[in-house]
């Protein structure tokens, strides 16, 4: 594991946004999987940046994102597909085509997950995952749970998600309560993982996902056997860990 400790969410951005940038000049090809949140978005916004400036070229590019709210459209705006192309993919260059995410109108749960796994198959696995992480320390919307699940999975978020997340809809009830979910297999098998974390409020969080026990009810506390594992988080989400 790596450790990247910067100042603050702009630096921790600039950061990720470097090593993403990194593995696309290297593989152009490349498979990136890509997470939703406040976390990953000033990152995304310095991927546009360079992009636009015509410093990088993501034509080549796939992308496999971690996850999606089960019962929205595409089009609903609180849907992580809409989420995706408003903060990256309607300002870079991935052909539409190459751009896959769990499809949360699939209301068979077992197709659908059988489905997105195949399609992390055929892309031949994840070359970089971007990861954030939750409060109680998901990754994806992998929720602690007894064990880690290996394949994409439906999951009932739990009430600490339900509440980080509900800043983003009108009404807490509208909070979708499932969520289809790549796991923590293809994460674990992906080349390189990137996790990005900002904030206080992820102190608890990391100090289990980098000094604690590996267990299912830390899911990021897995990374730690991972091999190439690239924390880039800021001093308030690193002031917990015992130095
Ligand atoms: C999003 C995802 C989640 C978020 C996590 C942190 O695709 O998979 O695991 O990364 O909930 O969310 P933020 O960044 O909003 O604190």
């Amino acid at each position: 594991m790596r450790i990247i400790s910067v100042k603050d969410y702009q630096e921790m951005s600039r950061a990720a946004a470097s090593l993403i940038a990194a593995q696309v000049l290297g593989k152009p090809d490349s498979v990136l999987g890509l997470a939703t949140g406040s976390s990953p978005i000033g990152a995304y916004q310095k991927l546009i940046e360079w992009h636009k400036a015509g410093a990088l070229d993501f034509s080549a590019c796939s992308t496999a994102n971690l996850d999606e709210y089960v019962g929205l459209t595409k089009d609903n705006d609180q849907s992580y597909a809409y989420f995706m192309r408003q903060n990256l993919f309607d300002h870079i260059n991935i052909p539409a085509e190459r751009l896959n995410i769990p499809d949360g109108t699939n209301p068979n749960a077992a197709a659908e997950c059988a489905r997105y796994d195949k399609v992390i198959e055929e892309l031949g696995g994840i070359d970089l995952q971007l990861l954030g992480i939750g409060r109680n320390g998901h990754i994806g919307f992998n929720e602690p749970a007894d064990v880690f699940v290996r394949g994409t999975n439906c999951v009932q978020l739990t009430e600490s998600t339900i509440d980080a997340n509900k800043r983003f809809f009108a009404r807490e009830e509208d909070v979708p309560r499932q969520a289809y979910t790549m796991g923590i297999g293809a994460i674990m098998l992906a080349r390189k993982v990137v996790m990005v974390a900002s904030g206080e409020d992820k102190a608890d969080a990391i100090r289990a996902t980098v000094q604690g026990d590996i267990t299912p009810y830390v899911p990021a506390s897995i990374l730690q056997l991972h091999r190439d594992f690239v924390l880039v988080a800021d001093e308030a989400a690193l002031s917990k860990l015992d130095k």
